[in-house]
């Protein structure tokens, strides 16, 4: 292998096969979390308790799943996309073992109950500042790998990439400054409600940039390639980067509406969720009406049926999300499973989705095939997904109604209609569907599992070589 003249799949290769493996784990930890709501008896010791494993799934699924594909996908398309081999040589090797090491110490940690408390951003600050190190050096690869490229113009989806690294990089060290008082304990550097602003000021931002941009990012390369067609409109996907990255940032109150947070505030934090739906959209219906001409491919090619149905998913949680975050709809949203089904047809649906028609793409190409080892096993995990969402969200969508309509039930004499355990009670049936829906869901993960490592015993590590002198981008 001549490293001047092949790309550095190496590093891609581990990323994306340690994304299935850790796809399992946390889908595994919210299976388990799913039956202890409807059993609550499976609570059977403190580490294994709901409170210590919830955590260890959103860190699991976020970080350690959709974190690895980030990984593999960005480093992925900047090396095709700039004809250059990754920037830093061993630096790339780094962010992954450290990265690795960040999850296994989420992974020992949290489950010890040691956590700053703060959603999202619970691991202390240790695991933080290694967390910056694997960070700062993800961006000099990336972003040197840009500099060094041979191509005249960055693709639109490094755009993405790029805000995505920067934007994390500054939220993560920003939300978890804190003072240490022993090696596992710290307090944040904020107080009361300045730290509430803080932690969903970065809260919503994880979901802008990790959750939304870098998927962006995928989204933007992996259509076009596997529709074989252009991306829809070049124009339109520049006015949706700036217009999304931009509004993104003031959106975080929606998450504290009716706390002692100002009242403007939540108000500036309403309007601006309100108008995200324009750019969300602005980049699904681009990313929809790229298959304009191919529309036939979507019944015989399963791949492409990931990618699209993640953009209808994207659609669909991003009309949502504004909707919740009006004052009025959150009063009874908020606190409530609605939130959940919220969050899940976005994790399950659009990253989730997008994430394995990716690596489906990918993982074949890392090792010498031109296809995976089945391809109507695609098709078989990509229909048991989608039922498995269906029924996760909707279980979810109809209990949280439910619950915040009970909630605020007045009888004529102005007591409440139910106490909170009727409300807990009636929700137990949705709870039932939804470890079903969620059992779906974890056996496609399986049989995609099972598909890798067929595809990867039966192929052979391979490097592609970079073109000599191309301008347009791979
Ligand atoms: C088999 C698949 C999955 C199952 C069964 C599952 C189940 C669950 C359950 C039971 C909860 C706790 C809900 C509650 O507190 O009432 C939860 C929370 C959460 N899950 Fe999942 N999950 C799955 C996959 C995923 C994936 C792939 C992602 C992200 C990519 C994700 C992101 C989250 C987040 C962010 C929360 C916290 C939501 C909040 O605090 O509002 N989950 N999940
Ligand atoms: C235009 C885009 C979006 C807007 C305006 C939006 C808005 C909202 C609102 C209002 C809430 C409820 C806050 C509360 O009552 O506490 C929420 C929760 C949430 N949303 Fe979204 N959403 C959007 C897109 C998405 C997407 C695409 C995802 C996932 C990929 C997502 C993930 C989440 C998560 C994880 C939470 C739960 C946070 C928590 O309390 O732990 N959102 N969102």
């Amino acid at each position: 292998m001549d490293l001047k003249t092949t790309y550095n799949y190496s590093v891609v290769r581990k990323f994306s096969l340690m994304a299935v493996v850790w796809g399992i784990v946390g889908m595994l930890v919210g299976v388990i979390i799913a039956a202890q709501l409807l059993w609550p008896e499976l609570d059977l010791a403190p580490w294994l308790s709901y409170g210590r494993l919830r955590p260890l799934h959103t860190n699991a699924v976020i970080f350690a799943f959709g974190g690895s594909v980030l990984f593999a996908t960005s480093y992925y398309v900047v090396q095709r996309t700039c004809h250059a081999r990754l920037f830093g040589g061993w630096l790339a090797d780094l962010t992954f073992w450290g990265w690795q090491a960040v999850i296994v110490l989420a992974a020992v940690t949290l489950p010890l109950g040691i956590t700053s408390g703060k959603e999202y951003a619970e691991l202390e600050w240790p695991i933080d500042i290694l967390i910056a190190i694997v960070w700062v050096s993800y961006a000099i690869v990336f972003f040197g790998t840009l500099v060094k490229r041979k191509t005249p113009h960055i693709y639109v989806a490094n755009w993405f990439f790029g805000a995505f690294i920067l934007t994390v990089a500054i939220l993560h060290i920003v939300n978890s400054a804190a003072m240490p008082v022993t090696f596992w304990k710290s307090y944040s550097a904020y107080a009361g409600v300045q730290d509430a602003m803080v932690q969903w000021w970065y809260g919503h931002n994880a979901v802008g940039f990790f959750l939304t941009a870098g998927f962006l990012g995928i989204m933007y390369y992996f259509i076009p390639k596997q529709a074989e067609r252009p991306i829809y409109s070049y124009r339109l996907s520049v006015v949706h980067f700036w217009a999304l990255i931009f509004t993104y940032m003031w959106a975080g109150p929606h998450h504290l509406h009716y706390t002692a947070l100002p009242d403007w505030t939540q108000s500036l934090g309403m309007i601006f969720s309100l108008i995200l739906l324009a750019p969300s959209w602005g980049g699904m219906i681009n990313g929809i009406m790229t298959l304009s001409g191919a529309w036939h491919k979507l019944r015989t090619d399963p791949i492409l049926k990931f990618l699209i149905v993640s953009l209808s998913f994207y659609g669909m949680s991003t009309f949502e999300g504004p909707m919740m975050s009006i004052k009025t709809v959150n009063a009874l949203s908020h606190y409530t499973d609605w939130t959940i089904g919220h969050v899940h047809s976005g994790a399950l649906g659009w990253v989730g989705l997008v994430s394995m028609g990716a690596l489906y793409y990918l993982i074949p190409r890392m090792f010498g095939r031109k296809e995976m080892w089945s391809v109507p096993l695609i098709e078989l995990h990509f229909w048991v997904a989608t039922v498995g969402i269906v029924l996760y969200i909707a279980a979810m969508w109809i209990a949280g109604v439910m619950q915040g309509l009970m909630w605020r039930a007045v009888s004529p004499d102005g007591t409440l209609t139910y106490s909170f355990v009727e409300s807990v009670k009636a929700t137990y049936p949705f709870y039932a569907i939804r470890l079903v829906g969620g059992l779906l869901y974890f056996s496609g993960m399986l049989i995609m599992a099972w598909n890798v490592w067929k595809t990867v015993a039966s192929g052979r590590a391979t490097d592609a070589s970079i073109p000599l002198a191309t301008p347009a981008h791979a």
